[in-house]
């Protein structure tokens, strides 16, 4: 069969974009994929994308910011996972994570712990998407 012609799918041309290959990827994990697992990782493959653990706008905001958002250069490339609901918020954590040098801004809408359901983010987002568009307009909006 001749591909010549084939397009590639709507997110490897996003990629391609981005200079950034969601190919192989590791997941976000809490309490696993901190800043020590993402270095090791990184010894296990160069290209990688690694994602943090989920890190809630809230504690961004009211917590130590530049502590949470520690990473070495050898991390990269690396997706910051962001947990919240409140978009303003969001966004201001977003533009925090973008300028310390994160290549990627992953919002949590697919975690089902209980945890994360009390806090309304997470996986019960799905249930709203009108308000997850509104938190990823609002991004849009500030930068
Ligand atoms: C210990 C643990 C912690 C996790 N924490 C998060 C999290 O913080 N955010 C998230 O989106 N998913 C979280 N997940 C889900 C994983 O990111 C991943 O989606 C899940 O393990 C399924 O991956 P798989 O389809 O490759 O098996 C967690 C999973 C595990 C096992």
């Amino acid at each position: 069969m001749n591909n010549a012609n084939k397009q590639p799918p709507d997110s490897e041309a996003a990629d391609t974009a981005a200079g950034l290959s969601h190919r192989f990827c590791v997941a976000p994990m809490m309490d696993w994929t901190d800043r020590h697992d993402r270095v090791f990782l990184r010894q296990l493959s160069e290209h990688a994308l690694l994602y943090t653990e989920m890190v809630t706008s809230a504690a961004l905001k009211h917590g130590d910011a530049q502590y949470l958002l520690q990473h070495s250069e050898g991390e990269h490339p690396i997706a910051l996972q962001l947990g919240g609901s409140k978009p303003v918020e969001l966004a201001e954590a977003a533009v925090l994570a973008e300028r310390s040098g994160y290549d990627e801004i992953n919002l949590n809408v697919g975690c089902p712990s209980d945890r994360v359901q009390s806090g309304a983010f997470g996986a019960c987002l799905m249930a709203e998407p009108e308000l997850v568009g509104n938190c990823v307009k609002q991004h849009d909006d500030e930068c």
